[in-house]
């Protein structure tokens, strides 16, 4: 259980560096597709804001305390911050690189869950997975 419980952690800092990454990227993304990217990154900042809220709340629901400050959300996080403004193409390399990494960490998730015997947090997991496979698809297309 503490495995399991030390993975949502870890999923839900990476999870709140990218909601942030990707919200700065909305304001400040430039160039001549911006409409697109803009909107783009409009629905990806939403959805995974939409998550972080029922990550902590599955912490909760394992009887551990949720993170709730920044800097401990940054240092569970398993993504650098955006420290400088890039241009549009390496915004969506540096997002199409840090999904991937989340992917990483919910598929560990899905394990732990599985060996602490909590197929609920692993089916929630999963459809975290599945909308962030489909964004790594989004994500690569546009970079390509
Ligand atoms: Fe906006």
């Amino acid at each position: 259980m503490e495995t399991l419980i030390e993975q949502l952690k870890v999923i839900l800092g990476t999870n709140f560096a990218l909601y942030l990454k990707s919200h700065g990227y909305h304001w400040n993304i430039e160039g001549s597709n911006f409409p697109q990217y803009h909107d783009f990154l409009n629905g990806f900042y939403n959805e995974v804001f939409l998550q972080t809220d029922s990550i902590a709340e599955h912490i909760r629901a394992l009887n551990s305390y949720a993170p709730g400050s920044l800097s401990r959300m940054l240092e569970l996080a398993d993504i650098q911050e955006a420290t400088s403004i890039l241009d549009a193409m390496e915004m969506m390399r540096d997002l199409a690189s840090d999904n991937d990494r989340f992917i990483i960490h919910l598929r560990a998730g899905i394990v732990a869950a599985e060996g602490a015997n909590e197929p609920a947090v692993g089916n929630f997991l999963q459809d975290i997975l599945d909308a962030h496979q489909k964004k790594g698809w989004m994500l690569r297309s546009i970079v390509k």
